[in-house]
């Protein structure tokens, strides 16, 4: 089992939540269950609502496990939350941001 730890930071900086994050579920999903309330829409990288900057981590989550990305994101740091999910099998250390 990963042991990764999962840090989700408000648009503004401050802490929203950390918690011990699993490889089966997208890290909006994970993050919503301890109340990030990252918004969700179409949840295939359509839309970008979910859109979170990536501040530490980006090697350890694999953001292209379901398809392929169908829309563009403002910058190279942002990942669409809902199909980004945690590498297996290590321990990382992963935060991010909420853009909203
Ligand atoms: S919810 Fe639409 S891209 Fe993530």
């Amino acid at each position: 089992m990963s042991q990764t730890t999962i840090t989700v930071l408000n648009a503004d900086g401050s802490l929203c939540c950390s918690f011990a994050g699993v490889m089966w579920e997208s890290l909006a999903q994970q993050a919503n269950n301890h109340w990030a309330n990252i918004p969700l829409a179409c949840c295939a990288w359509a839309c970008s609502v979910c859109a979170c900057y990536v501040l530490e981590g980006r090697d350890n989550i694999d953001h292209e496990l379901l398809g392929t990305q169908l829309t563009t994101l403002d910058t190279d740091d942002q990942i669409c939350s809902c199909i980004a999910w945690i590498k297996p099998w290590n321990s990382w250390s992963i935060v991010i941001k909420k853009w909203r």
